[in-house]
């Protein structure tokens, strides 16, 4: 099987976007079960039952003050935590959780992760993010800048692995015969000093795999800034994106294929996992309504907020049907949360040159910025099809919207649907969360 016609690896997040905006007012929506593990165990055994990669939970490390009161305000529960209870309950999806190297010093994230590897049966993964705010929360007045906060991922990330090797599995061998309990000559400090840490190891907790192999802890890496690029094809074994449209997904993918090479790894090395943002219903029509049903109460004035912060171009005032030419833009900000996606929402504004009621109603402004498709399951998979004949992803995560009727329909309908058509494997072929990114992937 050539590497183009193997399944895709698809990934589904944790992070109730189904019950975002005006759907967790349904009564169905099961909002009162979102601080306990029962609600994720359900989608956690359903994600599993279709035999996607793994179920994902990305993180803040700070309540956003205006989010709160009509929504969560990304107040929730601990990522890595609670997919520790989800490992509880089930046997070979991967578990991805996310931890900032922005915040979190790295014998503790090592720590944090190599355990949660030995609870679930090596299904642990690391979504490495530079984070976006917190800072008040850490001690600091300022985000670091972007760059600051890359060298210090790839400092972070550097001794977390290198904790990792420094107390091999096999070192761990008790012994009742000899009475020996660990073979302490296979255990090494690792004396690091750097930028920002010294670290002197080894890890107290023994590696239940190794760096490369089944049973290692896959890295994936989210933001697609140039430095955001290098690092993650230097590392990762994944990267999660936010590429609304598929020319941004191709050329990306391209990008990261060209730098991993320029690394010394192969091309395929760094998989390309657009986020997919899927709002599902039996007719188009009927999705169209979950859309408009699940913003209707969006709130016009943060929106121009976000837009003003991404691009420094103040629409307040803007009639809604005029157009915003390119030549409005002022020069890009300075600083601004991500560069990710101040440059994704300047790129839109620059091709499509919408509307101001068409943008407000953008991806890039409405959320995330990713890939989005309101339709029928069936439409789904044509743009699926669409992307991964024009090379533009190895895979997605699923974020899907509206209801949790909408997102079963992803998971009950949509997943085996894509099995059939051989874009998602049948059956596991391994346990651990990095035999699920074994290369070339069995059907
Ligand atoms: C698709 C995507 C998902 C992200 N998810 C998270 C997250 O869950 N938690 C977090 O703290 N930061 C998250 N970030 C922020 C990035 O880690 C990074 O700090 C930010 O994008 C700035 O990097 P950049 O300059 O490369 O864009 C995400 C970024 C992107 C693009």
């Amino acid at each position: 099987m050539s590497a183009s016609d193997a399944p895709l690896h698809i990934g589904m997040t944790l992070t109730p976007t189904w019950l975002s905006g005006e759907a967790w007012r349904r009564p169905d929506s099961g909002v009162e079960g979102l601080m306990g593990q029962d609600y994720y165990i359900d989608i956690a055994r359903r994600a599993e039952a279709a035999k996607l990669d793994f179920v994902f939970r990305p993180d803040t490390l700070a309540v956003n003050m205006g989010l709160l009161g009509r929504g969560a305000g990304m107040a929730g529960l601990d990522p890595t935590l609670l997919l520790c209870a989800i490992a509880h309950a089930t046997s070979r999806i991967g578990l991805l959780t996310t931890v900032s190297t922005t915040f979190y010093p790295p014998y503790i994230l090592a720590r944090m992760l190599m355990s949660l590897h030995w609870l679930s049966g090596g299904r642990a993964g690391w979504n490495i993010v530079t984070a976006l705010d917190g800072q008040r929360n850490f001690s600091l007045e300022d985000m670091p800048s972007p760059e600051d906060r890359y060298t210090r991922a790839a400092e972070v990330t550097e001794i977390v692995t290198r904790l990792w090797d420094s107390f091999p599995g096999d070192a761990w061998q008790p012994d009742r015969e000899t009475g020996q309990f660990v073979r302490a000559e296979l255990v090494r400090p690792i004396h690091f000093k750097g930028t920002y840490y010294s670290v002197e190891g080894p890890l107290g907790v023994p590696n239940m795999g190794a760096a490369t192999g089944a049973c290692r802890i896959p890295l994936v890496q989210a933001g697609a800034s140039e430095a955001g690029r290098d690092f993650a094809s230097r590392v990762a074994d994944a990267t999660f994106a936010s590429t609304p449209d598929m020319e941004a997904a191709i050329e990306l993918r391209r990008d990261l294929r060209r730098r991993a090479r320029a690394h010394g790894r192969p091309e395929d090395a760094v998989r390309l996992m657009p986020g997919l943002s899927l709002y599902l219903a039996a007719t188009e029509a009927e999705a169209r309504e979950l859309y408009r049903a699940t913003h209707a109460g969006a709130d016009e004035a943060r929106k121009l907020a976000n837009i003003r912060e991404m691009t420094g171009l103040d629409l307040s005032g803007w009639p809604k049907d005029r157009r915003i030419r390119a030549s409005d833009l002022p020069p890009a900000p300075q600083k601004v949360r991500s560069r990710t996606h101040a440059a994704l929402l300047r790129r839109a504004i620059e091709r499509q040159e919408p509307t101001l009621a068409e943008l407000l109603n953008a991806p890039e402004v409405m959320g995330s910025a990713h890939w989005q498709v309101i339709g029928t399951p069936g439409q789904a998979m044509d743009a699926i099809r669409t992307w991964r004949a024009a090379g533009a992803l190895d895979g997605f995560i699923l974020f899907p919207g509206g209801s949790v009727d909408a997102m079963h329909l992803c998971l009950d309908t949509l997943a085996p649907a894509l099995s059939d058509a051989g874009l998602l494997r049948r059956e596991y072929a391994g346990s651990t969360f990095a035999s699920h990114f074994e290369r070339p992937l069995p059907v």
